[in-house]
Protein backbone atom coordinates (compact mmCIF):
# COMPACT_ATOMS: atom_id res chain seq x y z
CA UNK A 1 0.00 0.00 0.00
CA UNK A 2 3.29 2.14 0.59
CA UNK A 3 3.11 3.33 -3.15
CA UNK A 4 -0.38 4.28 -3.03
CA UNK A 5 -1.77 7.66 -2.74
CA UNK A 6 -2.74 8.13 1.13
CA UNK A 7 -6.78 9.13 0.48
CA UNK A 8 -8.72 10.84 3.68
CA UNK A 9 -11.69 8.76 4.77
CA UNK A 10 -14.27 10.17 6.91
CA UNK A 11 -16.66 7.93 9.20
CA UNK A 12 -19.51 9.57 8.67
CA UNK A 13 -21.11 12.12 5.91
CA UNK A 14 -24.88 13.11 5.89
CA UNK A 15 -26.02 12.70 2.00
CA UNK A 16 -27.49 16.49 1.46
CA UNK A 17 -27.71 18.35 -1.91
CA UNK A 18 -29.76 19.97 -3.94
CA UNK A 19 -33.27 18.99 -3.07
CA UNK A 20 -32.52 19.95 0.64
CA UNK A 21 -31.49 23.36 -0.41
CA UNK A 22 -34.76 23.74 -2.69
CA UNK A 23 -36.80 23.06 -0.01
CA UNK A 24 -34.97 25.35 2.38
CA UNK A 25 -35.62 27.98 -0.18
CA UNK A 26 -39.00 27.70 0.71
CA UNK A 27 -38.69 28.39 4.49
CA UNK A 28 -36.65 31.19 3.59
CA UNK A 29 -39.09 32.64 0.97
CA UNK A 30 -41.79 32.15 3.74
CA UNK A 31 -40.14 33.61 6.34
CA UNK A 32 -40.79 31.37 9.05
CA UNK A 33 -38.31 29.26 10.55
CA UNK A 34 -39.37 27.90 14.05
CA UNK A 35 -42.24 25.72 14.45
CA UNK A 36 -44.71 25.82 11.80
CA UNK A 37 -46.22 23.95 8.88
CA UNK A 38 -43.69 22.59 7.58
CA UNK A 39 -43.36 20.13 11.04
CA UNK A 40 -46.83 19.36 10.29
CA UNK A 41 -46.10 18.33 6.81
CA UNK A 42 -43.14 16.36 8.21
CA UNK A 43 -45.21 14.42 10.88
CA UNK A 44 -47.70 13.77 8.50
CA UNK A 45 -45.09 12.38 6.30
CA UNK A 46 -43.38 10.70 8.51
CA UNK A 47 -46.61 8.76 10.14
CA UNK A 48 -47.40 7.37 6.53
CA UNK A 49 -43.48 6.12 6.05
CA UNK A 50 -43.34 4.50 9.18
CA UNK A 51 -47.52 3.38 9.29
CA UNK A 52 -48.40 5.08 12.87
CA UNK A 53 -51.37 6.80 13.88
CA UNK A 54 -49.09 9.94 14.95
CA UNK A 55 -45.50 11.91 14.96
CA UNK A 56 -44.43 14.62 16.89
CA UNK A 57 -41.52 16.62 15.34
CA UNK A 58 -38.62 17.47 17.99
CA UNK A 59 -34.85 18.92 18.31
CA UNK A 60 -33.43 15.28 19.17
CA UNK A 61 -33.90 11.90 20.02
CA UNK A 62 -32.46 12.44 23.18
CA UNK A 63 -35.75 14.52 24.02
CA UNK A 64 -38.04 11.67 21.85
CA UNK A 65 -37.15 9.59 24.63
CA UNK A 66 -36.92 12.09 27.64
CA UNK A 67 -40.73 12.86 26.72
CA UNK A 68 -41.96 9.21 25.65
CA UNK A 69 -41.33 8.30 29.10
CA UNK A 70 -42.92 11.73 30.30
CA UNK A 71 -45.85 10.50 28.65
CA UNK A 72 -46.59 7.35 31.40
CA UNK A 73 -46.30 9.67 34.55
CA UNK A 74 -44.08 6.88 36.17
CA UNK A 75 -43.42 6.97 39.88
CA UNK A 76 -40.30 8.67 41.19
CA UNK A 77 -37.73 5.78 41.62
CA UNK A 78 -38.89 3.10 39.20
CA UNK A 79 -37.28 1.11 37.32
CA UNK A 80 -36.80 1.11 33.71
CA UNK A 81 -34.29 -1.51 31.79
CA UNK A 82 -31.80 -0.30 29.01
CA UNK A 83 -28.80 -2.17 27.36
CA UNK A 84 -25.64 -1.33 28.67
CA UNK A 85 -24.15 -0.93 25.35
CA UNK A 86 -25.93 1.85 24.03
CA UNK A 87 -25.52 6.02 23.76
CA UNK A 88 -25.94 7.86 26.97
CA UNK A 89 -29.22 9.31 26.23
CA UNK A 90 -31.02 5.57 26.15
CA UNK A 91 -30.29 6.25 29.95
CA UNK A 92 -30.27 9.92 30.35
CA UNK A 93 -33.95 9.76 29.62
CA UNK A 94 -34.29 8.00 32.89
CA UNK A 95 -32.35 10.28 34.86
CA UNK A 96 -34.39 12.66 33.05
CA UNK A 97 -37.37 11.61 34.77
CA UNK A 98 -36.20 11.16 37.76
CA UNK A 99 -36.29 7.04 37.66
CA UNK A 100 -33.63 4.32 37.85
CA UNK A 101 -31.61 2.28 34.50
CA UNK A 102 -31.09 -0.73 35.45
CA UNK A 103 -28.30 -1.98 32.61
CA UNK A 104 -28.98 -5.46 31.14
CA UNK A 105 -26.24 -7.34 29.41
CA UNK A 106 -26.25 -7.13 25.82
CA UNK A 107 -26.21 -10.65 23.74
CA UNK A 108 -22.54 -11.11 22.32
CA UNK A 109 -23.53 -11.49 18.81
CA UNK A 110 -26.55 -9.18 18.20
CA UNK A 111 -25.26 -6.76 20.72
CA UNK A 112 -29.08 -6.04 21.83
CA UNK A 113 -30.05 -6.85 25.22
CA UNK A 114 -29.83 -10.11 26.30
CA UNK A 115 -33.61 -11.18 26.86
CA UNK A 116 -32.30 -14.53 29.49
CA UNK A 117 -30.60 -11.32 31.54
CA UNK A 118 -33.41 -8.69 30.72
CA UNK A 119 -35.80 -11.10 32.22
CA UNK A 120 -33.69 -11.64 35.21
CA UNK A 121 -33.58 -7.85 35.86
CA UNK A 122 -37.42 -7.49 35.95
CA UNK A 123 -38.37 -6.48 39.62
CA UNK A 124 -42.18 -5.51 40.98
CA UNK A 125 -41.11 -1.65 40.62
CA UNK A 126 -40.23 -2.12 36.45
CA UNK A 127 -42.28 0.03 34.59
CA UNK A 128 -40.41 0.29 31.51
CA UNK A 129 -38.12 -1.17 28.68
CA UNK A 130 -36.04 0.69 26.17
CA UNK A 131 -34.60 -2.02 23.73
CA UNK A 132 -32.11 -0.44 21.09
CA UNK A 133 -31.26 -1.60 17.47
CA UNK A 134 -28.09 -1.22 17.82
CA UNK A 135 -26.39 -0.10 14.33
CA UNK A 136 -29.81 -0.67 13.12
CA UNK A 137 -30.01 -4.43 13.77
CA UNK A 138 -32.89 -5.34 14.86
CA UNK A 139 -34.32 -6.48 18.38
CA UNK A 140 -36.47 -9.70 18.00
CA UNK A 141 -39.16 -7.75 19.16
CA UNK A 142 -41.93 -10.42 18.80
CA UNK A 143 -39.74 -12.44 21.80
CA UNK A 144 -39.49 -8.75 23.93
CA UNK A 145 -42.88 -8.36 23.87
CA UNK A 146 -43.93 -11.66 25.05
CA UNK A 147 -41.98 -10.74 28.29
CA UNK A 148 -43.01 -7.01 28.68
CA UNK A 149 -46.22 -8.27 28.19
CA UNK A 150 -46.16 -10.90 30.89
CA UNK A 151 -44.84 -8.05 33.32
CA UNK A 152 -46.40 -5.30 32.11
CA UNK A 153 -43.68 -3.38 31.22
CA UNK A 154 -44.30 -0.39 28.79
CA UNK A 155 -42.05 -0.74 25.27
CA UNK A 156 -39.60 2.61 24.11
CA UNK A 157 -38.19 1.55 20.76
CA UNK A 158 -34.73 3.44 20.86
CA UNK A 159 -34.78 3.70 16.98
CA UNK A 160 -31.74 6.22 16.84
CA UNK A 161 -29.71 3.78 13.93
CA UNK A 162 -32.40 2.12 12.19
CA UNK A 163 -34.58 4.93 10.07
CA UNK A 164 -36.39 2.97 7.86
CA UNK A 165 -35.83 -0.69 9.09
CA UNK A 166 -38.24 -3.63 9.34
CA UNK A 167 -37.96 -6.46 11.99
CA UNK A 168 -39.99 -9.74 10.14
CA UNK A 169 -42.26 -7.57 7.61
CA UNK A 170 -43.12 -4.55 9.82
CA UNK A 171 -41.38 -1.47 10.64
CA UNK A 172 -38.79 -0.93 13.57
CA UNK A 173 -40.42 1.60 15.62
CA UNK A 174 -44.27 0.34 15.41
CA UNK A 175 -43.29 -2.56 17.48
CA UNK A 176 -43.57 -1.26 20.92
CA UNK A 177 -45.45 1.50 22.41
CA UNK A 178 -44.10 4.13 20.93
CA UNK A 179 -40.65 4.76 18.92
CA UNK A 180 -38.01 7.18 18.53
CA UNK A 181 -35.92 8.24 16.06
CA UNK A 182 -33.08 10.77 15.60
CA UNK A 183 -32.35 12.52 12.31
CA UNK A 184 -28.91 13.73 14.17
CA UNK A 185 -26.18 14.62 11.18
CA UNK A 186 -24.53 11.29 11.42
CA UNK A 187 -27.94 8.85 11.59
CA UNK A 188 -29.51 7.37 8.69
CA UNK A 189 -31.40 10.43 7.33
CA UNK A 190 -30.89 13.95 9.06
CA UNK A 191 -31.91 17.42 9.88
CA UNK A 192 -28.74 18.21 11.21
CA UNK A 193 -30.14 17.66 14.64
CA UNK A 194 -33.70 16.32 15.18
CA UNK A 195 -36.10 13.08 16.15
CA UNK A 196 -39.79 11.90 15.83
CA UNK A 197 -41.84 9.99 18.32
CA UNK A 198 -44.37 8.26 16.80
CA UNK A 199 -46.79 5.92 18.25
CA UNK A 200 -50.53 4.36 17.27
CA UNK A 201 -51.84 5.25 21.08
CA UNK A 202 -52.46 8.59 20.31
CA UNK A 203 -54.03 9.07 24.05
CA UNK A 204 -50.81 8.78 25.17
CA UNK A 205 -48.58 10.94 22.95
CA UNK A 206 -50.75 13.83 21.76
CA UNK A 207 -50.59 15.41 25.37
CA UNK A 208 -46.20 15.53 24.65
CA UNK A 209 -46.98 18.27 21.84
CA UNK A 210 -47.38 20.59 24.55
CA UNK A 211 -44.41 19.20 26.52
CA UNK A 212 -42.21 19.56 23.45
CA UNK A 213 -43.01 23.06 23.11
CA UNK A 214 -42.40 24.35 26.97
CA UNK A 215 -45.83 23.27 28.20
CA UNK A 216 -47.60 25.78 25.64
CA UNK A 217 -51.29 24.21 24.44
CA UNK A 218 -51.59 25.52 21.28
CA UNK A 219 -49.54 26.38 17.76
CA UNK A 220 -47.83 29.58 18.15
CA UNK A 221 -47.98 29.29 13.91
CA UNK A 222 -51.63 27.98 14.15
CA UNK A 223 -52.33 31.01 16.28
CA UNK A 224 -50.91 33.40 13.87
CA UNK A 225 -52.94 33.23 11.45
CA UNK A 226 -55.41 34.85 13.34
CA UNK A 227 -53.73 38.03 14.34
CA UNK A 228 -54.74 40.04 11.53
CA UNK A 229 -57.52 37.58 9.70
CA UNK A 230 -60.84 39.53 9.62
CA UNK A 231 -62.93 36.31 10.17
CA UNK A 232 -61.03 36.13 13.54
CA UNK A 233 -62.60 38.83 14.97
CA UNK A 234 -61.13 38.15 18.72
CA UNK A 235 -59.20 40.45 20.52
CA UNK A 236 -57.74 37.03 22.52
CA UNK A 237 -55.88 35.58 19.53
CA UNK A 238 -52.79 35.49 21.09
CA UNK A 239 -54.27 33.77 24.17
CA UNK A 240 -52.88 30.33 25.34
CA UNK A 241 -52.75 28.47 28.57
CA UNK A 242 -49.47 26.45 30.42
CA UNK A 243 -51.03 23.37 32.25
CA UNK A 244 -47.75 21.36 32.04
CA UNK A 245 -44.35 21.88 32.89
CA UNK A 246 -42.91 21.95 29.16
CA UNK A 247 -39.30 21.97 27.58
CA UNK A 248 -37.73 24.03 24.33
CA UNK A 249 -37.64 20.28 22.29
CA UNK A 250 -39.96 21.52 18.71
CA UNK A 251 -38.74 20.68 15.70
CA UNK A 252 -38.74 23.81 13.37
CA UNK A 253 -39.17 24.36 9.99
CA UNK A 254 -35.66 24.55 9.04
CA UNK A 255 -35.20 21.11 10.18
CA UNK A 256 -38.18 19.55 8.36
CA UNK A 257 -37.39 21.17 5.22
CA UNK A 258 -34.39 19.02 5.34
CA UNK A 259 -36.11 16.30 6.52
CA UNK A 260 -38.61 15.98 4.16
CA UNK A 261 -36.23 15.86 1.15
CA UNK A 262 -34.49 13.38 3.28
CA UNK A 263 -36.88 11.20 3.78
CA UNK A 264 -37.54 10.66 -0.12
CA UNK A 265 -33.96 9.80 -0.13
CA UNK A 266 -34.12 7.64 3.03
CA UNK A 267 -34.65 3.93 1.02
CA UNK A 268 -31.99 4.83 -1.37
CA UNK A 269 -29.85 5.50 1.66
CA UNK A 270 -30.11 2.35 3.51
CA UNK A 271 -30.01 0.71 0.06
CA UNK A 272 -26.57 2.07 -0.32
CA UNK A 273 -25.26 1.36 3.32
CA UNK A 274 -26.39 -2.60 2.37
CA UNK A 275 -24.42 -2.42 -0.08
CA UNK A 276 -21.03 -0.93 0.83
CA UNK A 277 -21.55 -3.74 3.56
CA UNK A 278 -21.82 -5.98 1.16
CA UNK A 279 -18.42 -5.31 -0.11
CA UNK A 280 -16.90 -4.50 2.95
CA UNK A 281 -17.52 -7.97 4.08
CA UNK A 282 -16.96 -9.75 1.35
CA UNK A 283 -13.36 -8.14 1.32
CA UNK A 284 -12.57 -9.27 4.87
CA UNK A 285 -14.02 -13.01 4.68
CA UNK A 286 -10.73 -14.27 4.64
CA UNK A 287 -9.42 -12.71 7.37
CA UNK A 288 -8.26 -14.35 10.84
CA UNK A 289 -7.74 -11.36 13.21
CA UNK A 290 -10.72 -9.33 12.17
CA UNK A 291 -14.52 -10.30 11.94
CA UNK A 292 -17.63 -8.36 11.37
CA UNK A 293 -19.38 -6.65 14.19
CA UNK A 294 -22.80 -7.71 13.95
CA UNK A 295 -24.67 -10.66 12.24
CA UNK A 296 -25.09 -8.56 9.16
CA UNK A 297 -28.66 -9.46 7.38
CA UNK A 298 -29.28 -7.28 4.54
CA UNK A 299 -32.33 -8.02 2.60
CA UNK A 300 -34.77 -4.97 3.54
CA UNK A 301 -31.85 -4.15 5.97
CA UNK A 302 -31.26 0.08 7.42
CA UNK A 303 -27.87 -0.68 9.24
CA UNK A 304 -26.26 2.55 10.30
CA UNK A 305 -22.86 1.69 11.71
CA UNK A 306 -20.18 -1.28 9.95
CA UNK A 307 -18.01 -2.18 12.41
CA UNK A 308 -15.33 -4.84 13.01
CA UNK A 309 -14.30 -6.93 15.90
CA UNK A 310 -10.56 -7.41 16.48
CA UNK A 311 -8.53 -8.32 19.81
CA UNK A 312 -5.77 -6.13 18.41
CA UNK A 313 -8.62 -3.14 18.39
CA UNK A 314 -6.20 -0.11 19.54
CA UNK A 315 -3.19 -1.17 17.37
CA UNK A 316 -5.69 -1.45 13.91
CA UNK A 317 -6.73 2.16 14.68
CA UNK A 318 -3.84 2.92 15.07
CA UNK A 319 -2.94 1.18 11.72
CA UNK A 320 -6.14 2.28 10.17
CA UNK A 321 -5.00 6.22 11.37
CA UNK A 322 -2.04 6.17 9.53
CA UNK A 323 -3.69 5.19 6.50
CA UNK A 324 -5.89 8.51 7.34
CA UNK A 325 -9.02 6.04 7.94
CA UNK A 326 -11.30 7.47 10.32
CA UNK A 327 -12.62 5.17 13.13
CA UNK A 328 -14.70 5.39 16.05
CA UNK A 329 -16.24 2.77 19.12
CA UNK A 330 -19.62 2.45 19.17
CA UNK A 331 -20.29 1.94 22.98
CA UNK A 332 -18.65 2.07 25.41
CA UNK A 333 -20.66 0.06 28.22
CA UNK A 334 -22.49 2.88 29.86
CA UNK A 335 -21.73 1.88 33.48
CA UNK A 336 -18.28 2.38 32.75
CA UNK A 337 -19.20 5.66 32.72
CA UNK A 338 -18.83 8.11 35.92
CA UNK A 339 -22.58 9.05 35.54
CA UNK A 340 -23.69 5.58 35.52
CA UNK A 341 -21.34 4.13 37.95
CA UNK A 342 -23.44 4.18 40.89
CA UNK A 343 -25.82 1.62 39.10
CA UNK A 344 -25.71 -2.24 39.09
CA UNK A 345 -23.10 -3.23 36.67
CA UNK A 346 -23.74 -6.50 36.63
CA UNK A 347 -23.14 -6.70 32.77
CA UNK A 348 -19.85 -9.10 32.17
CA UNK A 349 -20.35 -9.77 28.63
CA UNK A 350 -20.50 -5.78 27.74
CA UNK A 351 -17.83 -5.39 29.89
CA UNK A 352 -15.71 -7.99 28.01
CA UNK A 353 -16.43 -7.55 24.35
CA UNK A 354 -16.16 -4.13 23.80
CA UNK A 355 -13.22 -3.80 23.58
CA UNK A 356 -12.50 -5.58 20.31
CA UNK A 357 -15.31 -3.54 18.92
CA UNK A 358 -14.23 -0.42 15.80
CA UNK A 359 -16.06 1.72 13.50
CA UNK A 360 -15.39 1.89 10.38
CA UNK A 361 -16.26 4.71 7.72
CA UNK A 362 -20.14 3.93 6.35
CA UNK A 363 -22.35 6.90 4.91
CA UNK A 364 -24.29 6.22 1.48
CA UNK A 365 -21.63 8.57 -0.51
CA UNK A 366 -18.91 6.45 0.05
CA UNK A 367 -17.61 5.53 -2.81
CA UNK A 368 -16.17 1.55 -3.79
CA UNK A 369 -12.84 2.88 -4.36
CA UNK A 370 -12.77 4.16 -0.67
CA UNK A 371 -14.41 0.86 0.91
CA UNK A 372 -11.77 -1.23 -1.32
CA UNK A 373 -8.86 1.43 0.29
CA UNK A 374 -10.32 0.62 3.55
CA UNK A 375 -10.68 -3.58 2.84
CA UNK A 376 -7.00 -3.33 1.74
CA UNK A 377 -5.63 -1.68 4.86
CA UNK A 378 -7.80 -4.10 6.92
CA UNK A 379 -6.39 -7.07 4.84
CA UNK A 380 -2.71 -5.81 5.39
CA UNK A 381 -3.28 -5.66 8.79
CA UNK A 382 -4.57 -9.22 9.23
CA UNK A 383 -1.90 -10.40 7.58
CA UNK A 384 0.58 -9.09 9.54
C1 LIG B 1 -28.86 4.60 20.52
C2 LIG B 1 -29.01 6.09 20.55
N1 LIG B 1 -30.08 6.62 21.16
C3 LIG B 1 -30.28 7.95 21.20
C4 LIG B 1 -29.39 8.82 20.62
C5 LIG B 1 -29.61 10.29 20.72
O1 LIG B 1 -29.86 10.86 19.47
P1 LIG B 1 -29.83 12.43 19.29
O2 LIG B 1 -28.42 12.81 18.96
O3 LIG B 1 -30.76 12.67 18.14
O4 LIG B 1 -30.32 13.05 20.53
C6 LIG B 1 -28.27 8.32 19.95
C7 LIG B 1 -27.30 9.23 19.32
O5 LIG B 1 -26.27 8.86 18.84
C8 LIG B 1 -28.06 6.92 19.92
O6 LIG B 1 -26.99 6.39 19.32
Amino acid sequence: MADKPRMQVRLFKPSVGEEELENLRGVFERAWLGLGPLVSQFEKEWSEYIGAACSIGVNSATAALHLALTAYHFPRGSKVLVPAITFASTATAVLYNELVPVFVDVDPVTLSMDLTDMERKISSDCMAVIPVHLGGHPVPMEKLLEIAQAHRLAVIEDCAHCAGGFYKGKRLGTWGDIGCFSFEEKKSMTTGDGGMICSDQKDLVEPLRAYRWIGIDKDTWKRSAGYTSPEVMDARHWYYEIAVLGYKYNMNDVMAAIGLAQLKKLDWMNARRAEIIRRYLDGIKDCRQIKPLLPYELKNAAYWLFGVRCDQRDKLILHLKQQGIATGVHFLPLPLHPLFKEFDDAIPISKKIWQTFITLPLFPDLTDLEVDYVIEALQEFDQR
